[in-house]
């Protein structure tokens, strides 16, 4: 049986997309078979990250308004056979709810992944409501900052108020600078703000990004790949310490 992640967060621009694609790489180059749903209905960008935005033809909200089968809209990546993904889509659909998209996540789960990895909008709102109740785990993605780590507190006892209690925490963009003049003086304040264990703790890199934005493979990083290879490990069960003194 498959195991489900959600990516979630308080905020937008938190990193979500970032390591739903970051996780799935490592764990495909496990030998891990996974598949990405995009849930950001409206706000596509995994395509671009992933460097296939012209390989796209359907989209989940064709699979929902019934255009096309779910395996129509799986697309199979550059980075390896065992990473797909199906996008969002582009428009905000009004047919589109999230008991639809828990339908498919159903119908993925008999197809043989490892893992599917939820990349879900931002926010506290019905979307996480909806995945919590077939996710095996829950990601909470936070920067650095106080709104951000106050958001992502929000979204910790949001799922603990439905007896949801398998969460786990990923610390991004973080940089020395990150603490200097701010009320949040170390890793151990950001996990404490979120009341979450901590899973990793990702830099901010301008490598990264520009990986990001011209679609090439985070397997052809290094670096993104061991601090996300000791992410995947991590989820696997395998104890890997941090890799903190990278940052
Ligand atoms: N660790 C990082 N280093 C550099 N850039 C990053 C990092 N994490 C995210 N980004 C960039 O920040 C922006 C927002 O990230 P994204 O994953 O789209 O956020 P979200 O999905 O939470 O809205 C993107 O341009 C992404 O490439
Ligand atoms: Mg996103």
């Amino acid at each position: 049986m498959s195991q489900i992640i959600a990516v979630t967060s308080g905020k937008g621009g938190a990193g979500k997309s970032f390591t739903s694609v970051g996780i799935a790489t490592a764990l495909s180059c496990l030998k891990k078979k996974v598949i990405i749903l995009e849930l950001d209905v409206g706000l596509r960008c995994i395509d671009v990250m992933l460097g296939i935005e012209n390989k796209i033809v359907y989209d989940l909200g064709d699979v929902i308004n019934e255009n096309c089968n779910i395996s129509d809209a799986i697309v199979k990546t550059n980075v390896n056979d065992y990473f797909d993904y199906i996008p969002a889509p582009t428009n905000i659909d009004t047919n589109f709810d999230f008991e639809n998209a828990l339908q498919c996540i159903r119908v993925l789960r008999r197809m043989n992944y490892d893992y599917i990895i939820i990349d879900t909008p931002a926010g506290v709102g019905l979307s996480l409501l909806s995945i919590r109740k077939l996710s095996d785990l829950a990601i909470i993605v936070t920067t650095p900052d106080l709104t951000c780590v106050r958001d992502g507190a929000k979204v910790a006892s949001l799922l603990e108020s439905y007896d949801f209690k398998n969460y786990k925490l990923i610390i991004n963009k973080v940089q020395k600078q990150s603490f200097k003049n701010s009320p949040i003086h170390n890793l151990d304040d950001v996990m404490d703000g979120v009341g979450a264990s901590l899973l990793g703790v990702v830099p901010i890199d301008a490598q990264f990004e520009k990986c990001m934005f011209n679609g090439i493979p985070l397997s052809s990083n290094d670096k993104i790949l061991s601090i996300f290879t000791a992410i995947a490990k991590r989820i696997e069960g395998e104890y890997v310490s941090l890799i903190i003194e990278k940052i």
